[in-house]
């Protein structure tokens, strides 16, 4: 089995399904196996992989739901190494559903140690519910995207209480992965301040990489491209590329 990584934020737009992207696409150009389990609704990470949500059979909701494995409903994607567990909008009613299964919080972990990669990374949707809880204790550790915007730090408290609580229970071993800074703007001077401030709550579970605004990252997934084929030059490239030696490096 290899590391199951939980990307969460329960705020939208921080940058979750950006990093999990291209985290998958670093990883795997250094040749690890990599799994992306779509868990946001939205199903942007299917998308940003050039997956077409309206030609699947099957879904990660099928999953959850028990009718499938998790291994019939995989994708390829056009980079090696890296396959999906596709979302569709269907996944939305899976939030209300769950709540009437038994183990409703481990159904993800137990069709997780099926399939063997070096990495899966689970991208989650904003909020908090049982799609994350389910996140969380299938997940060796949590990876944390923090826009560097003014209200950075309202809901990082709730969403520790939340890990804390997962790891007083269903998952002891659960870690922090890390703090991610993202969409940061060097030139701003709240960016630098956001950062101080999250350093004082996370010391060294702060990634030493911040990961820059840079158009290139937001254009690349309407092209179903990760950064590293979109532009492998750009900024952005370069940061999530650092990212993912911290990743190995721990
Ligand atoms: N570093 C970045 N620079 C510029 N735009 C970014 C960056 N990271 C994310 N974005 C853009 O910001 C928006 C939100 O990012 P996304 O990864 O979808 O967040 P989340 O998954 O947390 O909702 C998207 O339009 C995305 O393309
Ligand atoms: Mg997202």
């Amino acid at each position: 089995m290899g590391k199951v990584i939980a990307v969460l934020n329960q705020k939208g737009g921080v940058g979750k399904t950006t990093s999990t992207i291209n985290i998958a696409a670093g990883l795997a150009k250094k040749g690890r196996s990599v799994l992306v389990v779509d868990l946001d609704p939205q199903a942007n990470a299917t998308s940003g992989f050039g997956i077409d949500k309206n030609a699947l059979q099957s879904s990660i909701y099928s999953v959850l739901s028990g009718s499938v494995q998790l291994s019939q409903i995989l994708v390829a994607t056009n980079i090696d190494n890296i396959h999906v567990a596709p979302a569709t909008t269907e996944l939305a009613a899976a939030e209300q559903e769950l709540v009437a299964v038994a183990n409703r919080e481990s159904v993800l972990k137990q069709t997780i140690t099926s399939v063997p990669y070096d990495y899966i990374l689970i991208d989650c949707p904003p909020s908090l519910g049982l799609l994350s809880i389910n996140a969380l204790v299938a997940a060796d550790s949590v990876l944390i995207p923090v826009q560097t915007e003014f209200f950075a730090l309202e809901g990082l408290g709730l969403l520790m209480q939340t890990v804390q609580r997962v790891q007083a229970g269903l998952n002891p071993s659960l870690k922090l992965e890390g703090v991610l800074m993202t969409m940061v703007d060097t030139r701003n001077v709240l960016s630098g301040q956001v950062i101080d401030e999250v350093k004082k709550h996370f010391g060294d579970y702060v990634f030493k990489t911040y990961i820059p605004r840079n158009v290139r990252l937001a254009e690349s997934p309407s092209f179903g491209k990760t950064i590293f084929e979109h532009d492998k030059w750009s900024k952005g490239a370069k940061a999530y590329k650092q990212v993912v030696k911290e990743i190995e490096s721990r």
